[in-house]
Order: structure tokens, then sequence, then C-alpha cells
């Protein structure tokens, strides 16, 4: 008899302590509606929720801070905070998927409400994704997308906030078939390999271009999105391919880096050859000014209001669609000087 009333004793005891770890674990973010974690299997909803609106922690991974389109995103991202009254814990992955991924880890160990990725390769950080799944924090990405295979907008991850980059691609190819009358020798300057930016701009601008039988890509090579890399690569290209009439690069700061490279060699940007991009930065407004770039088609850097906006709908109930995107301008000698004020 004695025997049995400490057994009884024993057991609602350790019912209590089984009842606080469970509560615990459910507790283990402020506004994420809760769920639990256990070996990196989670057991909240697909997409995780959010529960709260205001007062928000938010950690902001971006994956490089230079250039004038990075800075341009994470100023964007910063005063949209401060307008919301929102916290934003800030990290810069230096273009290292490695970093980025441990940069997202570290904010989940700081308990942040959600957390907005720009990913800098479209594989790799579809595990930053599936980690801040498995600690049952929202996760949306802007401006790049990850893989889909490997991780899916409203289960994986809330939304995908940016542009479309097949149709800027493609939009620039049409500006540049009217504009050499569907003939031309082009070298074409990519950006990041394995950015969903560089790959879709590729694919976007290239088949296109396939509709044009006088137009041919004489060349095609990465040069990361970088000004210098993108004057090195144009400089080394350029001695393979002196025939060249067109260039087409996948961002501004490459395109003012081959412009460069072209007056270097000899050639005239803009009489000699023909160089459109995508951006729309205030170098690159500049330069069609200068009657040195034919066309850039935008690629609008300023995330922050469109992506607060999406977080409160989203911590307030409603369901977003897998890809909100963001509609782009054009610009060309006939309205750089009117969008000048508004450029970064
Ligand atoms: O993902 C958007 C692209 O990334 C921008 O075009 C480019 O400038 C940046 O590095």
């Amino acid at each position: 008899m004695k025997h049995i009333r400490y057994s009884s004793k024993l057991s609602a005891s350790t019912l209590l302590i089984l009842l606080l770890v469970v509560l615990a674990a459910c507790g283990t973010s402020s506004g994420n509606g809760g769920g639990s974690t256990s070996g990196g299997a989670s057991s909240c909803a697909s997409p995780p929720k959010l529960t709260k609106t205001t007062g928000l922690k938010v950690g902001f991974s971006q994956n490089e801070n230079t250039g004038p389109w990075r800075l341009a995103e994470t100023k964007s991202m910063q005063e949209e905070a401060k307008a919301q009254g929102d916290q934003l814990i800030f990290a810069d992955a230096q273009s290292s998927a490695t970093k980025q991924i441990a940069d997202v880890d570290n904010m989940i160990s700081q308990k942040v409400d959600v957390i907005v990725l720009a990913p800098l390769t479209s594989a790799p950080l579809a595990r930053a994704v599936m980690d801040a799944k498995n600690a049952c924090i929202p996760i949306f990405l802007i401006d790049r997308d990850v893989d889909h295979s490997k991780a899916a907008p409203n289960k994986d991850y809330v939304t995908f906030i940016g542009s479309d980059f097949i149709n800027q691609g493609k939009r620039v190819a049409d500006w540049l078939i009217q504009k050499t009358g569907g003939k031309a020798n082009i070298i074409e300057l990519e950006g990041t390999t394995g950015a969903t930016a560089a790959t879709n701009r590729k694919v976007g601008f290239d088949n296109e271009i396939k509709t044009a039988p006088g137009m041919k890509i004489i060349a095609s090579q990465d040069a990361d999105f970088n000004r210098d890399k993108g004057r090195q690569t144009m400089q080394t290209l350029l001695q393979a391919h002196p025939d060249v009439t067109a260039v087409y690069a996948h961002n501004d700061e490459m395109a003012i880096g081959a412009i460069a490279a072209l007056k270097a060699a000899g050639k005239k940007p803009g009489k000699d050859v023909t160089v459109v991009s995508i951006d729309g930065e205030k170098d690159a407004l500049n330069a069609i000014l200068a009657g040195e770039l034919g066309t850039t088609v935008q690629s609008s850097p300023f995330f922050g209001p469109i992506t607060f906006q999406n977080i409160k709908q989203y911590g307030s109930g409603q369901k977003l669609s897998d890809w909100i995107i963001v509609r782009d301008k054009q610009f060309t000698i006939d309205n750089a000087q009117a969008n000048l004020p508004n450029s970064f």
C-alpha cells in the first residue's frame, strides 16, 4: 500500500515536469503562433504562422552589402523597420552562402519573430529556409528566390517578393533587337552563377534573342554582378571577340565596367557597341544621358515598404500568394532625366 502511494506521487510530478517541458517548447518564439521542434523536425504550421503585427523583431539576412543596389535595398529595409517601430536584426553574408546560412541560424537562436532573406544563390540557401521552418519561424524571401524542389512557397516559406527576372531579360532583348535592326554580335555578362537573378535574366534574354536570326550571342560569362569584374571580363572577352557590336549585362554595375573596358580598347560605347542592362541605378541613368548606355530595365531595390506591408498582413492572418511580383519600369533616353531624382 505504501509502495503504491509512492508510485502515484512520482507519476504526478513526472507528469508536471512533462507538461512544463511541452509548454516551454511551445513558447520558443513569441510571435510565431507556437509549434515545437525536435531533432530538426517541426510540428508547427506550414508555413509557420505569425500571430502579431506590432513590436516585431525582424531578422534581415542580406547576401552582400556593397554596390548601389544592395545598399539601397538595405537602407529601404532599415528605414521601413524604423517607420513601423519594429526592430531589425541585420546580417551581411559578404557573398558567402555558408555565412548566410549561419546568419539565418544565428537569427533563429536570437528568437526573432520573422526572418527576411535575400538569398545569394538558389540551391544552397534552401537550407536556411528549412532551418527557419524547422524552428517554426516564418521566413519571407525578397529580391531572389530559392530552388522550389528544395523549399517551396506557402509551405516552407511564406512568399517570394520580387521582380520577374525572365521578363526583365526579355524586355532588354526586345529593345536591343529593335535598336540594332535585328543584327548584332552580343557579349553577355552574367550575374552570380546560381542566383535566380542571373539564371532567369539569361533565360529571358537568350530565348528572345533566338527569335531574331541575325542576333548572335558570341560569348557569355559570369562577372558576379560586380563593376570591376565586369570591366575585367569585358577586357578579356574583347581580345577574343573584337567583332562585338552589343553588350548585355545582367546588371548596371557590370555594364558600367564594360563601358570602361570598351573605352580603354578604343571603342565608342553607344556608337560602335550598344550596351544594355538591368537595375536602373543613378550611374546607369547618367550613362544613358551621356549616350553610352542604351537602356536599363528597372529592378527595384526598394523592398522595405512592400515587405513590411506583407509581413503585417500575414501577421493578421491573411494568406499571401506564392509570388508577390514587383513591377518594373524601363529607362531610355526618353525618361532617364525625369527618373534621376528617384534613382539610387
Ligand atoms: O537580385 C537582384 C540583383 O542583385 C541586382 O540586379 C543586382 O544589382 C544585385 O547584385
